[in-house]
């Protein structure tokens, strides 16, 4: 008989209450069986929806890489309660990793450090590192506490597709793959964590997230230099005689940089002149979704009259952008369209996570 369909169970804290409502902690409990039996719960963050297994238990993390159809050399982050948790999971603290943990987390950034004992081979892929974020979501917090155990979570969408940013994405993502969805309503920040790795000098961002290099400069005080883009899917596994390296002897990385990756199925272009773009597509009778902040244009105007075309707004903010990038390209996604149209975002620094998922997303897959 086929597993059946998970339940959404939705998890309100209302601001200000010292514990949650009664049913938030009935689901809380609920999702902590399940994790203690090796189960998977998608859980809410402020970025996407992770899909969370207890991340000491192995056989329950390789579930994760079956449920998303995820290369085994790609390493998981793991989420802990607070900065205590995560200490206890690392060999080393480096002092960028300190410094990051006090000034933003709870939040959305990832810090990779040499990887404690604790933590299986398959979590990291057989590295010297682990990478370690604490989230934002008091309840989430609490679960983890609750289960006394940290959480490997990955974005809860199959490999290479959109992250989730509602619970109703990861439903339609994996379906029956996941035993239980957590609902805390859309994600806030709407694009994934930015990832440094603590374990270089000076440390490194691996990937461009909500967390400006600015602001990690600030905090880090000193430079933070920023990974190259990596072409083509990375393969990282453990060393060729097959040992998992020392403790902070790997070499900097994040496999999950393949080239294509947050990909929606209708095939995304990025056009530096939509208008002209859209324009010629339509004459090739395309049916096209065209993504822009130009709403008042009058070209968007004249293009948005035709059958053919959708124009869907989206804010001229990069913060508001992010926030409903995935959840837009979802719904586009619904409308079997031939081609998503989307403005080329601005070349300024406050843009890169974003340009850097449009990218990735616009990739020709491989083959
Ligand atoms: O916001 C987020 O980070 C979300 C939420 C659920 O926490 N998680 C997320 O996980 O985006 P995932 O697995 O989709 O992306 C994790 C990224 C990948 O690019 C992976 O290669 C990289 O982090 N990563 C994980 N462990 C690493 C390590 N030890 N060294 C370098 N990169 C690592
Ligand atoms: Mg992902």
């Amino acid at each position: 008989m086929a597993r059946p369909l998970p339940d959404i169970v939705p998890i309100p804290w209302p601001p200000g209450a010292a514990s949650p409502p009664e049913a938030t902690e009935a689901a809380l409990e609920r999702a902590a069986t399940l994790l203690a039996d090796g189960g998977l719960v998608a859980i809410p963050t402020a970025t996407v929806y992770g899909l969370a297994a207890d991340a000491l238990d192995a056989d329950a993390v390789d579930r994760i890489f079956a449920a998303k159809g995820r290369p085994a050399d790609n390493p998981l982050i793991v989420h802990v309660a607070d900065t205590a948790m995560a200490r206890g999971l690392a060999a080393r603290w480096p002092d960028a990793a300190a410094r990051i943990a006090a000034a933003h987390w709870p939040g959305p950034v990832t810090v990779v450090v040499p990887r404690g004992r604790r933590i299986p081979d398959v979590v990291t892929a057989g590295g010297g590192t682990v990478a370690l974020r604490c989230p934002a979501q008091p309840v989430v917090r609490r679960l983890i506490a609750k289960l006394g155990r940290p959480l490997a979570a990955p974005s809860a969408n199959r490999s290479t597709r959109l992250s989730p940013t509602t619970a109703g994405h990861v439903l339609d993502a994996l379906g029956n793959r996941v035993d239980l969805i957590l609902d805390g309503g859309p994600c806030r920040c709407g694009i994934e964590s930015t990832v440094v790795d603590c374990s270089v000098e000076p440390p490194r961002i691996l990937r461009p997230g909500p967390l400006a290099r600015e602001t990690l400069e600030a905090t880090v005080g000193g430079p933070v230099t920023q990974g190259p883009v990596v072409e083509g899917p990375v393969t990282q596994g453990p060393a060729a005689d097959g040992r998992a390296p020392e403790s902070g002897a790997t070499p900097p990385r994040s496999p999950g940089l393949a080239r294509r990756h947050y990909a929606p199925q209708t095939p995304l272009e990025i056009a530096t002149d939509a208008a002209a773009r859209v324009a010629a597509l339509v004459r090739d009778g395309r049916r096209i979704a065209w993504l822009t902040a130009r709403t008042t244009d009058p070209q968007v105007r004249g293009l948005a009259g035709s059958r053919e075309v959708i124009v869907v707004p989206m804010p001229e903010d990069p913060v508001a952008f992010a926030a409903c990038l995935y959840a837009t390209l979802h719904a586009v996604d619904r409308r079997g369209l031939d081609r998503v149209i989307i403005d080329a975002p601005p070349a300024e620094e406050r843009w890169r996570a974003i340009a850097d998922r449009l990218s990735r997303a616009a990739a020709k897959p491989a083959g």
